[in-house]
Parts: C-alpha cells; structure tokens; sequence
C-alpha cells in the first residue's frame, strides 16, 4: 500500500504561517488537481478557489495557453542562470513588463517571490542612494506604514507591520520610521522629522491586503509620491498583492496616476503556476549603478533560480491571456457583480463592514475573542459548502481568480454568507470586543492570522 499522504504530512511537513499543533488535529485538505477556478481534493471533491491560491492565480488552473507554454519551454530548457547568461523569454518579459508598467520604469530585476522582490527594491533604494554620495549617502532610513505587510525576509519584515508577525524578529530588523496608513499628514509628519535620513518610502498602493484589506483613502496614493518628490526620496510601490488586475485596473497605481521610482510584482505575474519576482527600476536609479567594476557600484544580488525560463514562459502566457480573452474588460461587470452580492451580505447582524477594491474584499466580522477563532470556523463552513478561502484573523477574505465565471463569483458570495450564518454562535454580535473603528487596520494573532486591533501602538523597529 502507498503510504498515506495526510499520515506523511502529519509526521514530516512544517506548514507556513501555521501553529502545527492545531493542524496535526484537523483534517488537512489534500488538493490533487485543479480546473479553472476550482480546486479537487483527494475525495473528487470540487472547491471554488475562493482566493486565488493565496492571491494569485489569475487565469483559472490548468488554462490552455499557460499549460502550452510551459510544455513547450519544457522541450527547450527548464532552467538556466541569469548570472553571465541571458535567455528569450527573459528579455521579452523584461520588455512586456516595461510597456505595461507605469512610466518611467525601464528595467526589470527578477527574483522567485514578493518578499525578495520587496528586499530588492529596499537594497536597490539604500545602495543607489549610497552611490549618490554628499548627503545623499546619509539616506540609509525607510518610511513604511502601520499594519504593512511586505514578505518574510528580514529586510521585507523590517518595513512590516504588522505586530505579531513581525515583533518577534525586532532584535534583528533595521531601523525604520513608521507612519499612519492613508494618512497624508502623517507621512509628511514622519518625512519632515527624519528628511536627511530616509532613503525611501515603501506602500501597498490603494489597498493593504495583509491588514486585512484596509482601504487608503482616494488620492493617498498621489499626495505619497508628490511628498517623496518633495522631500527628495523614493518611492517603492509594492504591488505584489494588488498588481495584475486586483483592483480593476492591470497595476493599483494606475488609478492614481503614480509612477513609483520602484515598484514590486510577484503573485499573479505568472499567473499563479510558478514562483516569478519583479523588481521595476527607473532609468536614473539604473545608472546610479554603472561605472567600471573597480568602483564597486555593481548590485550584488541574484538567486539561482532568478528569472527561471520556465516561469517566464507561464508569465508570457499570463500576459497574452491579459489580452487575447480581454480579462479586465470582462472583469469590470463582476466586479460590479461582487459589490452588489457583498451589499446584502454586508448587511448581516454578524459582518461589521465590507470593504472592497476590484477582485480584493475583507469581510470584517469585527473584534471577538481570539480562542472563537471565528475567522477560521467560517473557513472551515465554507470547505464544508465548496469553497476554500483563508481569513486573516475574523476578516473573511474573498480575492478569486479574475476569470471566475459570474455563476461561481455568485456561488462564493452565497458559501460565504451561509458559512458566516453557520459559524457564528448566538450572541456573537453582542460578545464583540473592543471598539476598533471602522475600516481600521488590523494586527495578527497566534494563529498566524490578523485581527482588528483598537489601539496600534506599534513603533517601528
Ligand atoms: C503586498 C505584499 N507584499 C509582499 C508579499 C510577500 O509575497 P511572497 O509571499 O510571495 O513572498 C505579500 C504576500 O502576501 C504581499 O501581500
């Protein structure tokens, strides 16, 4: 008899952003294969991929033209190095990127995930100021935002915020400044007091997805670059969760009119089939770069698996599925689908508030206590009903693949309202905690999932 997976996997595997002693309790859901927006389990069960495989499949599973792609790149090469050698999809991903990116970004560092597409873009932004020299090289400080989640590498964690998962490794971290998310004034507070020092400042455009979609206010965006221009410091625009078509349009930057200095890309830049990182740069951030080797002003950074042909092949294909099936015009009329579903369901006595931006929705069941686990009973209702979703502490999180069908987009709303209905006890709406204000970001708890929090004390590290 093969052995059994579940058994393997109880005795062998160390789940991410997981407290193992819970998950060896429950029965794990072992996902075998998938078709288009859904997700079959070892049983043939089927489960709508409520969140896009943690945000990032874009096209559906198993589509036609990315499964084509990656088995013709299969019968050319299925790796080779970025270091001293090139390769086609390489470079013409470069330049596909480059002409969908907002202006001004002119060149493209690859790496495998969000979190070292953020890194790149904070070592980036610290070694071109370095190389500016005078005073400029005094710019070695970052401006992030409270409740900001840029990865898990230790330089993405020092312009994190998000208290439980990142305090931990405060000893570690380098010192940053924080400021008030969507909040103008502040940033302008923060990059007043340390002007001299701060070589960049690094937001999630429009929506922070980790906080638990917390939505910036219209025009945050722009009065963000229009201080950095002000007061001389970059701008790094981490779309890692919001880009490629998230909130409507193909980057969160657009709807603002911004063009960051850096701007990040992971997650559905190969449309969810393989780990594929995009760090842009702009042309004067490049050439801070060049001189002879002798000056040193190379940037020593590179995995092994950087730009790995397979998984620009699939990013190709993501690309060419973006236009040949006209994915954002087709997804305006279900993102208009999803807020009318989400009305009624925000009307709920058990949903808080709803917030929403394109493809990206919070369910907010409000402040409870923690051992309800409230968030994760309403994600196990759904898995019961045939959807899979993932909430980030009591935010119920919906983020489907943008070419969901408006049948399975209708279907998910209804899971998710019966599961809410479900899970939560009688009482629950009165036993809330606490009085976070509404829309308010959100701070993690033990089981790795974010939840409202009132005060956010948090300083940066
Ligand atoms: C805004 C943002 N940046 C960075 C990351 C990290 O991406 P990865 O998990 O691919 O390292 C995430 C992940 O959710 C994210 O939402």
């Amino acid at each position: 008899m093969p052995p059994d997976p579940i058994q393997l996997d109880r005795d062998h595997l160390w789940h991410p952003f997981t407290q193992q002693q819970d998950w060896v309790e429950e029965e794990p859901l072992m996902i075998v294969a998938a078709e288009g927006s859904q997700l079959i389990d070892s049983e043939g069960r089927r489960y709508i991929d409520g969140v896009s495989s943690l945000w990032c499949n874009v096209h559906g599973h198993r589509h036609t033209g990315i499964d084509a792609a990656l088995r013709e790149q299969l019968d050319r090469v299925a790796h080779s190095t970025m270091l001293g050698l090139s390769h086609p999809g390489a470079a013409e991903l470069a330049a596909r990127l480059v002409e969908l990116a907002p202006p001004g970004l002119s060149r493209v560092f690859y790496s495998e995930s969000g979190s070292t597409a953020t890194e790149i873009a904070l070592k980036m932004a610290f070694q071109y100021q370095r190389q500016r020299g005078g005073q400029h090289a005094r710019r070695s400080s970052f401006v992030h935002l409270r409740d900001s989640y840029h990865g898990d590498t230790i330089g993405s964690v020092s312009v994190g915020g998000i208290d439980l998962f990142h305090s931990t490794y405060r000893p570690l971290l380098f010192r940053t400044h924080a400021a008030e998310p969507g909040d103008a004034a502040d940033l302008e507070r923060v990059l007043a007091v340390h002007e001299e020092e701060i070589a960049a400042v690094i937001v999630e455009p429009l929506v922070q997805g980790a906080a638990g979609m917390l939505l910036h206010p219209p025009g945050y965006l722009r009065a963000a670059r229009e201080l950095c221009d002000r007061y001389g410091v970059l701008l790094i625009c981490d779309e890692v969760a919001t880009g490629f078509g998230r909130t409507g349009t193909m980057f969160a930057c657009e709807q603002e009119d911004v063009a960051p200095d850096l701007l990040c890309l992971a997650k559905g830049l190969s449309g969810g089939y393989l780990p594929l990182a995009a760090t842009l740069s702009s042309e004067r951030i490049y050439e801070g770069f060049l001189g002879a080797p002798q000056e040193r002003r190379t940037f020593f950074h590179g995995h092994t698996y950087t730009g790995n042909p397979l998984a620009c092949a699939a990013a190709l294909a993501n690309l060419d599925a973006f236009e040949q099936e006209e994915t954002l015009a087709r997804l305006q009329p279900k993102i208009e689908l999803l807020a009318e579903r989400l009305e009624w369901l925000a009307a709920m006595p058990e949903v808080r508030e709803v917030r929403q931006r394109g493809f990206m929705v919070g369910i907010d069941l409000g402040e409870h206590d923690p051992d309800l686990r409230l968030g994760h009973r309403v994600a196990l209702e759904a898995r019961r009903r045939g959807a899979v979703i993932r909430p980030l502490g009591d935010v119920v999180v919906l983020m489907p693949p943008l070419a969901i069908s408006e049948l399975e987009l209708a279907r998910l709303v209804d899971v998710v309202a019966e599961s809410i209905e479900e899970a939560c006890p009688a009482g629950i709406v009165a036993s809330r905690t606490g009085g976070a204000e509404l829309g308010s970001p959100s701070a993690a708890r033990e089981d790795g999932d974010p939840v409202p929090m009132t005060s956010p004390a948090r300083e940066a590290a």
